[in-house]
C-alpha cells in the first residue's frame, strides 16, 4: 500500500485526480468506481477542470457507484444519484448509459444486487475504485463486522454513520437506515484502489485502516490485502499515523515518470 500525505485538502484532491487522469490517459475506456460523500468533491472538481480546460476525455468511460440509500428516489437531493449528477456527471462527457448507480427504490433488492455484480463483470471489472472512509472505518457502507468477502447487498447503517451523515439531512430521523452497497469482496476485485481522507475526524480510522490489523471491525483495513492500493490523506487525517516519515520518504524518493 502506498500512503501519500499532502498538506491540505486541495492538494490531496489534486494529487488523487492526477491518478484518475493517468488511468484514463492509459485506458480511455476505463471502468471507474465512484464514491460519494464530502471527501471526493475536490477530486471530482479537479476532474471537471481537467475535462473543461485540459481536454480530459471521458466519453468512453463506464462508472459504477459504490452505494445508494434505500428509499430515496433518484431526484431526492440527498440521494447519491442526485449527488453524482450535480457534482460530476452533468459537468463531464460520460454517456448516460455508461453510468451505473445502485437503485435505492427497486422492488427486489437481492435480484438487483446480483444484477449489479453481473453488470460489473460484463463491463470487464473495475479498473480504478475511488473510496472514502467513514469515521467508523467503513468503505462504501460496509459497516463494522461486514464480511471481508461480502458482495453487493442491502446493509443496515451503523449508529455512527447515521450520526455522521445526519449533517446532510434536516433531521437525524430522516437519514435512511438501510443502504445498498458494494461488498468488501466486490471492492477488492478492482484492479486499483484509491482512498481519500481529509480532516482530523478521520485520523483514528486512517491509522487503524493503514497500520492496524486487517479486521472486519474496520472494513477499510481490507485494502491492506490489495496489491495496488494508494491512500491519499491531508495532514489532519494523517495525524495518527506512526510511520509517516517512511511514507514521505518513499513518495519523495520515487523517480519521476519518464516523459514520452
Ligand atoms: C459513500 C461512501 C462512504 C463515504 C464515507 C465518508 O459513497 O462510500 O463510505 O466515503 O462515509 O464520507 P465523507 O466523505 O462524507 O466523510
Amino acid at each position: 500500500m502506498e500512503v501519500v500525505i499532502k498538506q491540505d485538502y486541495e492538494q490531496m484532491s489534486k494529487a488523487a485526480a492526477e491518478i484518475v487522469s493517468e488511468v484514463l490517459n492509459t485506458k480511455p475506456n476505463a471502468v471507474l468506481g465512484m464514491a460519494t460523500g464530502s471527501t471526493p468533491l475536490g477530486l471530482y472538481q479537479e476532474l471537471v477542470r481537467l475535462h473543461k480546460e485540459e481536454e480530459l476525455d471521458l466519453s468512453r468511460v463506464t462508472t459504477f457507484n459504490l452505494d445508494e440509500y434505500v428509499g430515496l428516489p433518484v431526484n431526492h437531493p440527498q440521494s447519491y444519484h442526485y449527488f453524482m449528477h450535480e457534482h460530476f456527471f452533468k459537468h463531464v462527457n460520460i454517456p448516460l448509459h455508461n453510468i451505473n448507480i445502485p437503485s435505492g427504490t427497486t422492488s427486489n433488492y437481492p435480484a438487483f444486487c446480483q444484477w449489479y455484480e453481473e453488470r460489473i463483470t460484463e463491463c470487464g471489472g473495475i479498473d480504478l475504485q475511488i473510496l472514502g472512509i467513514g469515521s467508523d472505518g467503513h468503505i462504501a457502507f460496509n459497516e463494522p463486522t461486514s464480511s471481508l468477502s461480502s458482495r453487493t447487498r442491502l446493509k443496515t447503517l451503523s449508529e455512527q454513520t447515521i450520526d455522521d451523515n445526519a449533517r446532510f439531512f434536516e433531521r437525524r430521523e430522516d437519514v435512511p437506515v438501510y443502504a445498498i452497497t458494494m461488498g468488501v469482496g466486490t471492492i477488492l476485485e478492482s484492479r486499483k484502489l484509491l482512498l481519500v481522507a481529509s480532516g482530523k475526524s478521520k485520523a483514528p480510522a486512517i491509522a487503524q485502516a493503514v497500520e492496524g490489523p486487517v479486521t472486519s471491525m474496520i472494513t477499510a483495513s481490507a485494502i491492506q490485502l490489495h496489491r495496488d492500493a494508494t491512500v491519499f490523506v491531508d495532514e489532519e487525517a494523517a495525524a495518527e499515523l506512526t510511520m509517516r516519515d517512511y511514507y514521505d520518504f518513499i513518495y519523495n524518493a520515487k523517480p519521476a515518470a519518464p516523459k514520452s
